[in-house]
């Protein structure tokens, strides 16, 4: 039975993506040699690395004044690292509480330089997005969780103030067009909407981040170092920069990010229509901050939540449990999930009595 996966990430990948990754696998252009096994200094290799940077460059109208770098270490690594780069100890960094994500670049911050918390929707489940603060005038960045994975809300629109915006996109990368003025440095690690884990991505904003900014901190974590490098301090990950390459050639394909936007928005609209009707589920998010990325919605007990989990992984959707601390269910509708595969789920739900 075809499996429709639902994962939040690692996550669905396009048939045609995984054909040509399990190509260059075994034999990578006609070279006879596995795109796994070549150097990572190599021409074969570079040419992959440079091609994936201009397409990030080409898809988001990036010119001179932003570095695109590819690091190991996941999003997670990110956390520290922005904050590592940005501001000292005794500098403040902003955050607005709007999930588990915001918790986690908190308490990475917390470890580097001082913390405000602008906002916070813990008390009623990260059910929104808080928009009602003021910034401080000491205040050197604001981080965003652009899209909360596990809580299901999004920014669809970017707060609007006088410094720059850290964001951590790991969730809704390459899946809309950007404001890019607003940003310092926005982060992604691949396995949701563009690859498999193992690599993230990096754009720095020279012109919201001076070098002054980037500070005196242990060489492996500068970003000078990984710019200098040109992200070949490191061995990268060599197959998961190759599979994000393959990614951004597809997404390019597709029509690039106004049709990654109009391809999410089908998505969710069609599920999130589908929660609104049925009378046994209801959505956990305010309508204006829901994700189209990552649908949570719940039933309404726990015997129609049971009933209907076995109903679904019995028709071949598997990954949509939701997080253990959230429960319910998370539908994650990333770049490579199909608008079929939704299509198929609301068809379950109907049926589902
Ligand atoms: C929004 C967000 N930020 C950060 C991370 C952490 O990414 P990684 O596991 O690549 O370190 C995740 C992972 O799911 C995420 O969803």
């Amino acid at each position: 039975m075809k499996q429709h996966n639902f994962s939040p990430g690692p996550a669905a990948l396009p048939e045609s993506v995984l054909q040509e990754a399990a190509q260059g696998l075994l034999n990578y252009n006609q070279t006879g040699l596995s795109v796994a096994e070549i150097s990572h200094r190599s021409p074969i290799f570079l040419a992959i690395i440079e091609e994936a940077t201009a397409l990030v460059k080409e898809l988001y109208q990036l010119d001179d004044r932003f570095e695109v770098l590819w690091m190991p270490g996941g999003a997670s690594g990110q956390l520290a690292i922005a904050p590592m780069n940005l501001v000292s100890k005794d500098e403040r960094v902003a955050f607005v509480d709007t999930g588990f994500w915001a918790q986690r670049a908190i308490d990475a911050a917390a470890e580097i330089c001082q913390i405000h918390v602008l906002a916070s929707s813990s008390k009623s489940t990260y059910d929104h997005i808080p928009k009602d603060w003021t910034l401080p005038n000491d205040i050197k960045y604001l981080h965003v969780v652009s899209n909360e994975t596990i809580d299901g809300t999004q920014y669809h629109t970017y707060p609007d103030v006088a410094v720059p915006l850290v964001a951590d996109m790991t969730s809704d990368f390459l899946t809309r067009p950007l404001p890019m003025e607003k940003f310092g440095v926005i982060f992604a690690s691949a396995q949701k909407n563009f690859g498999i884990a193992g690599v993230t991505c990096v754009i720095l904003n020279k012109d919201r981040i001076s070098e002054k900014m980037m500070g005196e901190i242990p060489t492996i974590y500068n970003y000078q170092t990984h710019i200098r490098e040109q992200s070949l301090y490191h061995t990268i990950p060599t197959f998961p920069v190759y599979v994000s390459l393959l990614m951004l050639r597809w997404i390019k394909a597709q029509g690039g990010l106004i049709a990654m936007q109009a391809q999410s928005s089908a998505k969710s609209s069609l599920l999130y229509a589908e929660i609104d009707r049925h009378p046994l589920f209801t959505g956990n998010v305010h309508v204006e901050d829901r994700s189209v990325m990552n649908a949570c919605f719940r039933g309404i007990n726990a015997e129609v939540e049971e009933a209907f989990l076995a109903y679904l992984t019995q028709h071949g959707i598997v990954g949509i449990k939701g997080f253990p601390t959230v429960g319910g269910f998370r539908a994650s509708m990333y770049n490579g999930l199909a608008l079929e595969s939704v299509q198929y789920l609301v068809d379950l739900m109907h049926s589902f009595k």
